[in-house]
C-alpha cells in the first residue's frame, strides 16, 4: 500500500511501531455504530444539504441519495469544522490569476509552485482551460442524483476479498499507482473511471511491480487521469500528454505520454489536482507530526489518501477498499504480492494517521471502509 521505494525514502520503524500501537488500542475501545447503509434512514430532500454537488441539487430529482456523506458530516461538529465543500478540487486555466500565482509561489510542490517555471505552469493551465477541466464529473452526470464512488487502494486486505462485483457496482471507481487488475478481477473489479498518480509514483510502480503484473497504467475510453502535481515533472508530462508530443525537458525527457495513457489524448481526459486543495487536505485532515521533523520536506499524504479525500469532496457516497485498517499486519503490503510482505512505514507518509482518519470517518458514517 505504501509507495514504491524511492531513493529518498527512509525507514522509521520505531515511529511506526509506536503510532500503530496507539492506533490499535484506540480501535479496541471504540465501538462502531451501524453504518448509514445498513438501516433505514429518512431520505432527505435534495437541496437540504450543502454537499459537494449542492449547486446542482435543484435539478437532481431522479435518484436522490438516501444518505449523502455531506449529511453525515453535518452531524459531527468535528468533521463539520474540517470539511469545506466549496474548496476547488481541480486546477484549471480559468482559476489562474496573479493572486493565485503570488499565493502558490510561497509554497513548494505539491502545495504550491515555489521554484517552478511560471511559463511551464501557464502552458499547462492554458491547455486545461475549459469547463470540463474544472470538474471530475460531467454536468450531465451531476443530474443523476446520487454519485456513488469506490476508491480502491492497493492494500493486501483485498487479496481473496471477492469485492470485485461490489466495487464495479459503483458509479465511479478510482484507482491509483500499481493498480493491478488482470488476475485479480474477483477481488478488485475491472472498472476504472479515474486513475490517480504522480509521475514519480506511476513510473516507480511500473518498475517495482512489473513482475507482479503491473505492466501498464489502466487505459480506456471512459477513463480519466488525475495528476497530483508533486513536482514540475507532473506539469510537464501533463502538457505533453494533451499535446500528444514527447516530453521535452526534465527527467522524463523523450517519454511518449501515449505509452502510459493510450492513444486517445484530449484535454478532457486529464485532470489536475489543485495545489491549494492538497494544502487544505494536509492542513485539516492529515497534519502529521512528521511535518516538524527532519522528514518534514518529504512528508505528504499518500496517493491513496489524496484520492480518497478527493472522492469525499466530489461524490455523494464513498466506499474505500484496500485502505489501511487497524489489523493491517494480517495482510500483505499489496494485494498482488505472491508472498506475504509486511507493510513498511516510510517517513514520506503517515499511514497510522491516515488509518485513524479512515476509521473515524467510517465510524461517523461519512465513508464505508472495507474491513475484514
Ligand atoms: C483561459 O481562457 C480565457 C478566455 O479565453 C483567457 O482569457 C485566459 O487567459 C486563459 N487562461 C490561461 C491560463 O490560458
Ligand atoms: C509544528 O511546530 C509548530 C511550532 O512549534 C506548531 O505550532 C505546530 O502545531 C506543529 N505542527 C504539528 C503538526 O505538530
Ligand atoms: C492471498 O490469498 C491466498 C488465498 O487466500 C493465500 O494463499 C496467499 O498467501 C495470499 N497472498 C498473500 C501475499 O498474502
Amino acid at each position: 500500500m505504501g509507495l514504491p521505494r524511492g531513493q529518498l525514502l527512509w525507514l522509521l520503524l520505531l515511529l511506526a511501531a509506536a503510532c500503530s500501537g496507539v492506533l490499535f488500542a484506540l480501535f479496541l475501545v471504540e465501538k462502531p455504530h451501524p453504518g448509514p447503509w445498513s438501516g433505514a434512514r429518512n431520505t432527505i430532500a435534495s437541496g437540504a444539504v450543502s454537499g459537494p454537488n449542492a449547486v446542482n441539487s435543484g435539478t437532481r430529482k431522479s435518484r436522490p441519495c438516501r444518505y449523502p456523506l455531506a449529511l453525515a458530516v453535518q452531524r459531527y461538529p468535528h468533521f463539520q469544522a474540517l470539511f469545506d465543500f466549496s474548496k476547488p478540487v481541480l486546477l484549471s486555466g480559468g482559476l489562474f490569476t496573479q493572486e493565485l500565482w503570488d499565493s502558490l509561489s510561497q509554497r513548494k510542490a505539491p502545495y504550491g509552485w515555489q521554484g517552478l517555471s511560471r511559463q511551464a505552469i501557464i502552458s499547462t493551465l492554458s491547455l486545461l482551460n475549459n469547463s470540463e477541466s474544472t470538474q471530475l464529473f460531467g454536468s450531465r452526470e451531476l443530474l443523476w442524483g446520487c454519485i456513488r464512488c469506490a476508491v480502491v487502494g492497493n492494500g493486501g486486505i483485498l487479496n481473496g476479498s471477492r469485492q470485485g462485483l461490489n466495487i464495479d457496482a459503483h458509479d465511479y471507481v478510482f484507482r491509483l499507482n500499481g493498480a493491478v487488475i488482470k488476475g485479480f478481477e474477483e477481488d478488485v473489479g475491472t472498472k476504472t473511471s479515474f486513475y490517480g498518480f504522480t509521475v514519480n509514483t506511476m513510473k516507480n510502480s511500473l518498475i517495482s511491480y512489473k513482475k507482479l503484473g503491473f505492466t501498464s497504467v489502466p487505459q480506456g475510453q471512459d477513463l480519466h487521469y488525475i495528476f497530483i502535481p508533486s513536482d514540475i515533472r507532473d506539469y510537464v508530462m501533463l502538457t505533453s500528454a494533451i499535446l500528444g508530443v514527447p516530453v521535452r525537458t526534465g527527467p522524463d525527457k523523450g517519454d511518449r505520454p501515449q505509452t502510459y495513457f493510450g492513444p486517445e489524448a484530449s484535454a478532457s481526459k486529464f485532470k489536475l489536482l489543485h495545489p491549494g486543495f492538497i494544502s487544505y487536505l494536509t492542513e485539516r485532515f492529515l497534519k502529521s507530526k512528521l511535518i516538524n521533523t527532519t522528514f518534514g520536506n518529504l512528508y505528504m499524504p499518500s496517493t491513496g489518501a489524496l484520492m480518497l479525500l478527493t472522492a469525499l469532496h466530489t461524490c455523494d457516497q464513498v466506499s474505500a477498499f484496500g485502505f489501511i485498517t487497524s489489523n493491517y499486519w494480517k495482510f500483505s503490503d499489496h494485494y498482488f504480492e505472491r508472498i506475504k510482505k509486511p507493510l513498511i512505514f516510510y517517513a514520506n507518509h503517515d499511514l497510522p494517521l491516515e488509518a485513524a482518519l479512515w476509521r473515524d470517518l467510517h465510524t461517523a458514517g461519512i465513508l464505508q471502509l472495507y474491513q475484514r
